[in-house]
């Protein structure tokens, strides 16, 4: 049985790249083959079943706030995605659309509304992306991964209290919102055809200290800071009762783009500042003409998955390295950015490559039958990069070694040839930076 699903899998993978070889620059549509079966969600509700996010915000001023410019307010009209969205269905024939949209916008597809991404009866609620009221829906999980949720788009709204009294709406405690499974229902995601990880999230943490330790998802990214930051005592609704501790709406990731309205751009630079430790490591050689030889090790002291996590194979950081001499001459420079805005193509970027079918490597999660490399740094864990460097004749000691450890929500040329006249300038994020003398 598995052996055959397997097979499937490769067969109609092959048909899948031969369907992008033939699809040529047209623009998806029915002019190439149809790669798999179309994946396909039976429609089964309104999106009007839900309530908009503005009206939970009449009472749940806060909460509404914070979420409000979040990844999840956008997740379906992000720009990257809608590019990456795009490029998916036109190689695929459309067969992939709706696996993409049923996280970005679970109302969108679960009512029929989307795909496609466009259209005048796309509702606010499908826009919104992953919005108030489906989440306090949410009513299990079959497991974990590739949209894994049931839901009941009713009016009994579920979350962390037992005791929560509301004129608007019932309530209801449910465990599974305290805990990191409710997450993983969105933040592992599998090839649709093949299985492969193509994010893996919750995998991480579940593999990791963190999970061993009870210190779950939301402990990180529900919480006022960067880091675990407990208790936030408040009230959860205007009319509420004052209580020990209110869960925050942010959900900030390392997105610092312009996707995310200016606040979460700020609190992400604050979370990737505190994600990880850097140190420069057992120099030697530092002498005029010499072979210098030095270490930089990145520690990964604060992201409860690997660093980085989500979209790696999309995601960049790596490091920047400069040695300068007592005159202040720079006698080595390593990962910066060219007059494009792009990393220098020698640089060791710590990320996810895929192999496609034809043992090529690639980026593009839906041509992915395996993974052919990963680099990143474990949750509490150490990668150490190793550095060997010809210092010229004239170089004067004492030498100053400069790392930077950087990161971006993607490469700028990719952002360019997916998005053409709407792309943006995506920053980029000095996450933390060392700095020893050397001679
Ligand atoms: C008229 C005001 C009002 C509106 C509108 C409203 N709520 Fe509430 N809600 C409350 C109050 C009051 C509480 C109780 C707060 C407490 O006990 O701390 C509450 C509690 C909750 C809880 C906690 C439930 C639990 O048992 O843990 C959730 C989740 C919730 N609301 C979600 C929503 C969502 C989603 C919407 C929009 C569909 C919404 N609310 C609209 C007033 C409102
Ligand atoms: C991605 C899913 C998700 C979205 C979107 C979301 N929530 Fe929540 N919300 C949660 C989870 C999970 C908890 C409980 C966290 C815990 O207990 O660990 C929670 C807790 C709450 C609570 C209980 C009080 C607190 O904050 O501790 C209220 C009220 C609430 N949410 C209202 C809202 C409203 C209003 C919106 C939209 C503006 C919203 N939520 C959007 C997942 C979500
Ligand atoms: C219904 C699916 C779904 C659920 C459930 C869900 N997420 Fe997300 N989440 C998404 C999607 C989709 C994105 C990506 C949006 C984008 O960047 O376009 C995202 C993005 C994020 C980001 C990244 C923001 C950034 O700056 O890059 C964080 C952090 C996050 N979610 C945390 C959580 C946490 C914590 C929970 C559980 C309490 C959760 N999510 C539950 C779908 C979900
Ligand atoms: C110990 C704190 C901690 C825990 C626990 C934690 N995270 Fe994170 N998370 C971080 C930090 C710090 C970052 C920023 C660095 C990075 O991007 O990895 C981050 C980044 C992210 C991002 C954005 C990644 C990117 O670069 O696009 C997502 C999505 C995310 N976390 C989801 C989750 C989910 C889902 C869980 C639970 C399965 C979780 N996190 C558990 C601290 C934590
Ligand atoms: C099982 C749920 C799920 C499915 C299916 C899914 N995604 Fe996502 N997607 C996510 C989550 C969760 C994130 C956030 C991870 C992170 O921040 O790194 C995300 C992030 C993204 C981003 C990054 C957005 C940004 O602003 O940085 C792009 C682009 C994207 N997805 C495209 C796609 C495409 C294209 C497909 C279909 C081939 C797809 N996704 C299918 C859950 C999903």
């Amino acid at each position: 049985m598995r052996k055959a699903l397997l097979l499937t899998s490769v067969l109609l993978l092959s048909i899948l790249l031969s369907a992008c070889g033939d699809s040529g620059d047209s623009a998806g549509g029915d002019t190439g083959e149809t790669p798999f079966e179309p994946i396909t969600y039976a429609a089964r509700f309104k999106a009007s079943q839900f309530t908009e996010a503005s009206i939970c915000g009449g009472c749940h001023t806060d909460i509404y706030e914070q979420w409000q410019g979040s990844m999840h307010n956008n997740a379906m009209e992000d720009k990257l995605y809608q590019g990456l969205h795009a490029l998916a269905s036109k190689e695929t024939n459309g067969a992939i659309d709706a696996f993409c949209t049923v996280c970005h916008t679970p109302i969108g597809t679960l009512s029929g509304e989307v795909p496609p991404l466009e259209g005048p009866d796309i509702s606010d609620n499908s826009r919104d992306g992953v919005q108030c009221d489906f989440c306090h829906t949410v009513s299990g999980s079959t497991g974990i991964g590739n949209a894994s949720f049931e839901f009941d788009p009713s009016d009994t709204k579920k979350g962390p209290f037992d005791d929560a009294i509301s004129p608007f709406h019932k309530t209801q405690y449910s465990e599974l919102h305290t805990k990191s499974e409710f997450c993983g229902m969105c933040h592992d995601v599998n090839h649709p055809i093949n299985g492969v990880a193509l994010e893996a999230t919750y995998t991480e943490w579940k593999n990791s200290p963190y999970a061993e330790q009870g210190i779950q998802c939301q402990d990180c990214h529900m919480t006022p800071g960067p880091l675990v930051e407990k208790p936030n005592p408040g009230k959860a609704a205007t009319m509420g009762p004052e209580r020990p501790h209110i869960w925050t709406h942010n959900f900030v990731g390392g997105n610092a783009t312009e996707m995310a309205d200016e606040n979460h751009q700020n609190m992400a630079e604050e979370q990737l500042k505190a994600a990880a430790a850097l140190s420069i490591a057992a120099p030697s050689g530092a002498a005029p003409g010499g072979t210098m030889q030095f270490q930089v090790d990145i520690n990964n002291k604060g992201a409860g998955h690997y660093l980085p996590t989500g979209l790696t194979e999309v995601r960049q950081m790596w490091l920047e390295v400069a040695v300068t001499d007592a005159n202040g001459k720079q006698v080595y420079h390593s990962g910066g950015l060219d007059e494009t805005g792009n990393v220098d193509p020698d640089t060791v970027i710590y990320q996810t490559i895929f192999e496609d079918e034809e043992g090529n490597a690639t980026h593009l999660p839906w041509e992915a039958v395996k993974v052919l490399s990963d680099n990143r740094v474990p949750p509490m864990g150490t990668v150490s990069e190793p550095f060997t460097i010809t210092l010229p004749a004239d170089a004067a000691l004492p030498l100053t070694i400069t790392a930077k450890l950087n990161y971006q929500t993607a490469p700028q040329s990719m952002v360019d040839e997916l998005l053409g006249d709407e792309a943006f300038d995506v920053p980029v994020i000095e996450m933390v930076i060392a700095e020893i003398s050397a001679g």
